[in-house]
């Protein structure tokens, strides 16, 4: 009886600490940078602009880049954008916003006057120079 009482406090134990290590070491999701970001309204998708979410997706699919997922979006936040994303948001968010010219890629042409760079999505911890995803 003492020994099955000890395996259990033990197994209560364990399964406490691994699951304290897994929370603590695990790194930041992109839930949380989208969070950090204001959902990307911080003066780039404002909900009440013409480049909100909604409409950006409503754009994409006028040009033939999207499906018209419009109605399942928000206009204010990129929290619906991860019911299909969640896994993949970075590669197509530096696609959409990276790859072009500043010409053709509104993005790529705040880079060019200055405006914009990785850390307008990414932190930037300026003691140690490391960019982060959050
Ligand atoms: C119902 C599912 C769904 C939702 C919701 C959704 N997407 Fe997509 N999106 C897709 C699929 C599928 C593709 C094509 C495959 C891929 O690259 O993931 C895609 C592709 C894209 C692309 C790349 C388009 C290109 O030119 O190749 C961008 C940018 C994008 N989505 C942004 C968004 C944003 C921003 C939101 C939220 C406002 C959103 N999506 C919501 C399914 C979705
Ligand atoms: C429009 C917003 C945006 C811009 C601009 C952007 N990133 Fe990202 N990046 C993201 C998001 C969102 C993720 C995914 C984070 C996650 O999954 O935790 C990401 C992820 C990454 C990662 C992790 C690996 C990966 O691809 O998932 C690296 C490295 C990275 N970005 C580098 C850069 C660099 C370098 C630049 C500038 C040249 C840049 N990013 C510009 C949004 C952006």
């Amino acid at each position: 009886m003492k020994k099955s009482l000890l395996i259990l406090l033990m197994v209560v134990f364990l399964v406490t600490l691994i699951t304290t290590l897994a929370f603590a070491s695990s790194p930041k999701s992109v839930e949380d940078m989208v969070k950090q970001n204001k959902s990307c309204g911080v003066s780039c998708h404002e909900p009440d602009s013409e480049h909100n979410l909604k409409n950006e997706i409503k754009e994409m699919a006028k040009e033939g880049n999207h499906a018209d997922v419009s109605s399942m979006v928000s206009n204010e936040s990129a929290e619906k954008c991860m019911t299909c994303h969640s896994s993949d948001f970075g590669e197509i968010l530096h696609v959409a916003h990276l790859v072009g010219t500043p010409e053709d890629n509104h993005f790529l042409a705040e880079v060019k006057s200055g405006e914009a760079n990785c850390i307008s999505c990414h932190s930037l911890n300026a003691k140690t120079g490391k960019i982060g995803l959050d």
